[in-house]
């Protein structure tokens, strides 16, 4: 079993319906699937991996060295116990958005990002239109409820540039724990080698294999919400391994965090539309606010507390 591979560019051909098609067993059978021909450039994503490895090596990978990742497993090794490190993850990473500080003494890495993440928010704007149409919303539906409403650009785009380094010890540490993500749609650009991610389908973890140039695609908690179950976050991690350093760029597309979020009414059945609470409606700042204390645990409880805000 692996996670279905969809070439994005057959949308505009003969082959239309096969590939919505496609793309809707990927978001309600799976939670992910890779793209391929999805129009960002290959001259493009060849300088991100370029720019992105030499950031870690110049900016980051001294750093990792005084790592509080690596001292707590250098402190477990020296136990020989049996207990393994369940609070953190074997991950180097920064966040990119709009407004914050970028990192400044790596060659060409502000600019080659910077147009890597609008290609890459245009692509997202592209597959929440297949979202829309499979799900039989409106066009523009999931992003215009992403934005806030009406017209809107404030939805909360960001970058996470991730290594995960060889590690010496990989049965006492995950590279990142189990998590369903919080937000919109994930636009993920994995390394072209080292894998490690696994997604869990029917209750197996499954490798989302390393495709060069793919772009790997998951739906988070704000799509499970809006399409009212019918597209699933599903649970992923990364597996450390001793060989290796992963390059990982996960984008996210998330909502404005004054976003209300709630099941598109076109989808709520109208008999259940009193007796059926399974998701409620807020505010995505407050969702927020749950997540940062909840992250690895089950999302249910998340959309519990939320109601109750
Ligand atoms: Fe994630």
């Amino acid at each position: 079993m692996a996670v279905p591979v969809i070439d994005f560019s057959k949308l505009n051909g003969e082959e239309r319906a096969k590939t919505m098609a496609q793309i809707d067993n990927g978001c309600e059978e799976w939670g992910f699937f890779q793209l391929i021909n999805h129009g960002i450039p290959e001259e493009l994503l060849e300088r991100v991996k370029k720019v992105s490895s030499e950031f870690y090596k110049l900016e980051r990978e001294e750093n990792f060295k005084n790592s509080t990742s690596l001292k707590l497993q250098n402190d477990l090794v020296e136990k020989k116990g049996s207990e393994k490190l369940e609070h953190s993850d074997w991950e180097d990473v920064i966040t990119l958005l709009d407004d914050n500080e970028w990192p400044e003494r790596t060659p060409g890495f502000r600019e080659t990002m910077a147009e890597y993440r609008s290609d890459l928010k245009k692509l997202a704007e592209r597959v929440m239109e297949v979202m829309d149409e499979n799900l039989g919303l409106p066009k523009g539906y999931i992003k215009k409820a992403l934005n806030g409403g009406d017209g809107g650009d404030s939805a909360f785009f960001g970058t996470k540039v991730s290594h995960y380094p060889p590690c010496p010890h990989p049965e006492l540490v995950k590279g990142l724990r189990a998590h369903t993500d919080a937000g919109g749609v994930i636009l993920l650009f994995q390394d072209d080698n080292v894998g490690g991610l696994q997604m869990l389908k029917d209750g197996q973890w499954i490798d989302v294999q390393p495709l060069p140039n793919a772009i790997v695609i998951n739906t988070g908690d704000q799509i499970e919400v809006l399409s009212n179950g019918r597209y699933k976050s599903c649970w992923h991690r990364v597996l450390a391994t001793p060989d290796g350093n992963r390059r990982s760029i996960a984008s996210f597309y998330n909502p404005s965090f004054k976003a209300t979020i709630c099941p598109a009414p076109q989808l709520v059945e109208k008999e259940d539309q009193e007796v059926d609470d399974t998701y409620p409606k807020f505010v995505f700042g407050d969702y927020m606010s749950v997540y940062a204390e909840q992250k690895f645990l089950p999302k249910e409880p998340r959309f519990r507390a939320v109601r109750a805000m």
